[in-house]
């Protein structure tokens, strides 16, 4: 992406061949963990951190060759500008991150705006656990194993007003905790923003765990969207206000490169970004690039809400 060191695709992913066959063993059992296995929905969902991570979650829009990546590589390979531009450095950074207590600001064109303690916002959904394809604007992909509410279950809370047509997300702003916050790699704090359709749509996510786990602070603890159809900088990371707008959000990607990241930001293999293509994706522990899926292979789910748009402006 943009101001960050230099984007650098395929040979830092490829993996030693020992390292591979360890993955695919470990697939195997995470599989068999995972299939069919009734998780434990209690509030707030979430099993400590002594525990196994577990590939539990029923299956969204997977593809028969689709497995979940390993742990170890959703929890060490993140963008989090906040903690640093190298895929490799939010883990570390993150490490202290506090993330309790934590608040939730929901506001603007609503019936009932609120200021929610992060148990409280949780509290009358379901928590569940959903397999997602994950696919980055720079070309790498992962399947993940979510642990979240509805954001549809949100915004029937808030019950938003007749002018509300967009909603607006922030990631907290704490420069003396995000030491990428003191630096101008992005208009801070980090923002994003959706229709009201896209976030009513069941498929959007707020996420608060990972592999049956507490989500990792690298991973956007202790509240990040997932917007499974959409390149993954949409998926906000540590939210701490939802803001129902009349207006089009700005958004923090672009702000900064406007020509390169859209406010829709559909998956759509026919649009390159202006400095590559997005025709194939490398699936993260694999070697072989696939192919891209149109909106990353939910078309069946989303694809209405686009029609007629013509999605090369609406990139
Ligand atoms: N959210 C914030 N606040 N800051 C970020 O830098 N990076 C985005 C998104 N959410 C980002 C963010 C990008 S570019 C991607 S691809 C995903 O988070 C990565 O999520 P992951 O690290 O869990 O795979």
């Amino acid at each position: 992406m943009r101001n960050h060191a230099k984007f650098e695709p395929p040979s830092s992913e490829i993996t030693p061949e020992q390292r591979y066959l360890d993955r695919r063993a470990f697939i195997a059992v995470a599989g068999a963990i995972g299939a069919g296995a009734v998780t434990g929905l209690g509030f707030p969902g979430i099993a400590g951190a002594q525990q196994e991570p577990q590939a539990v979650g029923k299956p969204y829009g997977l593809q028969p060759d689709d497995k979940p990546t390993p742990w170890e590589d959703v929890t060490t390979y993140n963008n989090f500008y906040e903690f640093g531009t190298g895929k490799g450095d939010p883990v570390g950074a993150a490490k202290d991150f506090k993330t309790k207590p934590w608040t939730v600001r929901v506001d603007g064109l609503v019936n009932k705006p609120a200021d929610y303690q992060l148990e409280d916002f949780l509290k009358p959904s379901a928590v569940e656990d959903r397999i997602y394809r994950h696919r980055c604007v720079e070309g790498w992909s992962m399947v993940i194993p979510w642990r979240g509410i509805p954001l549809a279950d949100v915004i029937k809370r808030a019950d938003p007003t007749a002018k509300a047509k967009f909603v607006e997300f922030t990631t907290l702003m704490d420069p003396r905790q995000m030491p990428g916050e003191r630096t101008g790699v992005l208009p801070w704090p980090y923002t994003e923003g959706l229709r009201l359709d896209e976030a009513q749509h069941p498929l959007a996510l707020l996420a608060v765990g990972v592999y049956g786990r507490v989500l990792p602070n690298q991973n956007g603890a202790p509240l990040r969207l997932v917007v499974p159809w959409k390149y993954g900088f949409k998926s906000i990371k540590s939210i701490v206000r939802i803001k129902f707008t009349d207006s089009q959000p700005k958004t923090a990607w672009n702000q900064a490169a406007a020509n390169e990241y859209g406010f829709y930001s559909n998956v759509n293999p026919t649009v390159d970004h202006p400095r590559w293509s997005q025709a194939t994706e490398r699936r993260i522990g694999e070697f072989f690039k696939r192919k891209t899926l149109m909106f990353n292979g939910y078309a069946d789910q989303v694809g209405s809400m686009y029609a007629g748009m013509d999605l090369r402006k609406n990139y």
